[in-house]
């Protein structure tokens, strides 16, 4: 088991030293699903991890990652964030939030990764949250262009710049230091004490995998600690050919920026794609089934980018796996989804 009391630094570095903006109460829930281990046959407990209720506008994985990168901001001095993601991207809309209690302004560029035309997914959702905070919205026509959008969002900054204002950019592509990774370095220690303090065994944790800041800080973070809990990973957005890559690199970005050696080797990495189809931001039917099947066990509610996919792999975990240890499903959020994407989860 780990010692947790013994692991801050020097295994987490500077993980502790670095400004936080202060924007949710930690620790999130963990809660048993035990109706869904009902559905699902399977005594072996079947447990959630709440990052979806992380206080601010309807909450989220991100919000952990924005503790880092708005306490940056705001030790630098900052009045205006700047962020850029697709249409419904629910970093964009907790950036905004986030920007909004620490008093600074919002600019959020919205790529287009997805084609979908239906007026409820650009209007609707995060888009609608994003208005109601009142970010400034921009656009950028490409959704695959990741350094392209990155440029894009420096331009808008240098204008802002030359107004007398001060802004700060959350940037998109790998090569950055990746503060956001930090709050689920974070979240690992805190998950490991709840996993103590219950006394569980558990067989695998259960992550989603985009721009890998949440699933390459959280494996970081328990390989930094001690654990050799299994992780896997399931792609949002790429193929595991591409993702598991990038999960490597990012911990290895991480220890730069911790300032530690890396403790995640390669094969320690495990991604799956076999929820991805038919691509980002779009679900299959396994992938809506299992969003009704945790919205009717467990009154949780999935969006069908991020959480809907990785619930799909969580209950096929459930349903294969050998073995009498907890499993761990992380939600990460991206509720305001539903509402965007109204027209597939009615059809
Ligand atoms: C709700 C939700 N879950 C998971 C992810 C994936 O997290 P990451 O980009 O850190 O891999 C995102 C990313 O936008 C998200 O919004």
């Amino acid at each position: 088991m780990t010692d947790i009391a013994n692991t801050s630094p020097p295994r987490l570095g500077r993980l502790d030293d670095l400004p936080r903006a202060g924007l949710f109460h930690a620790p999130t829930h963990m809660e048993p699903m035990a109706n869904l281990g009902a559905a699902l046959g399977t005594k072996r407990p079947l447990l959630v991890k709440r990052d979806d209720l992380t206080d601010m506008a309807f909450g989220g994985n991100k919000v952990r990652q924005l503790e880092f990168y708005l306490g940056e901001a705001q030790a630098q001095g900052a009045d205006t964030v700047l962020i850029t993601g697709a249409v419904q991207s629910n970093f964009a809309r907790l950036a905004a939030a986030g920007a909004r209690k620490l008093g600074m302004d919002c600019h959020i560029q919205l790529e287009e990764r997805v084609a979908k035309n239906d007026p409820r997914y650009r209007n609707s959702g995060n888009v609608l949250i994003e208005r109601l905070l009142g970010a400034t919205l921009h656009s950028y026509p490409e959704g695959e262009d990741e350094a392209g959008a990155d440029r894009q969002l420096g331009e808008i900054a240098e204008g802002l710049r030359q107004a007398g204002r001060k802004p700060y950019i959350i940037p998109l592509a790998p090569g950055h230091a990746p503060l956001g990774a930090l709050g689920y370095v974070d979240m690992a220690r805190e998950l490991l004490q709840q996993v103590e303090a219950a006394g569980l065994t558990v067989d695998d944790i259960i992550i989603p995998s985009g721009s890998g800041a949440t699933h390459g800080g959280f494996l970081f973070g328990l390989r930094a600690l001690g654990s050799q809990i299994p992780v896997t990973g399931i792609c949002v957005r790429r193929d595991a050919a591409q993702q598991k890559p990038r999960i490597e690199h990012r911990c290895q970005e991480i220890a730069d920026l911790l300032e530690v050696e890396n403790p995640v080797p390669a094969d320690d990495v495990v991604v799956t794609d076999a929820f991805l189809a038919p691509g980002y931001g779009k679900a299959s039917d396994e992938v809506l089934d299992a969003i009704r099947l945790a919205a009717r066990m467990e009154a949780l509610i999935l969006d069908p980018v991020y959480s809907g996919k990785t619930m799909a792999g969580f209950i096929d975990t459930a349903k294969r796996a050998e073995g009498e240890g907890a499993l761990i499903f992380i939600h990460t959020g991206g509720t305001p989804a539903i509402f965007a994407y109204e027209g597939d989860l009615t059809a």
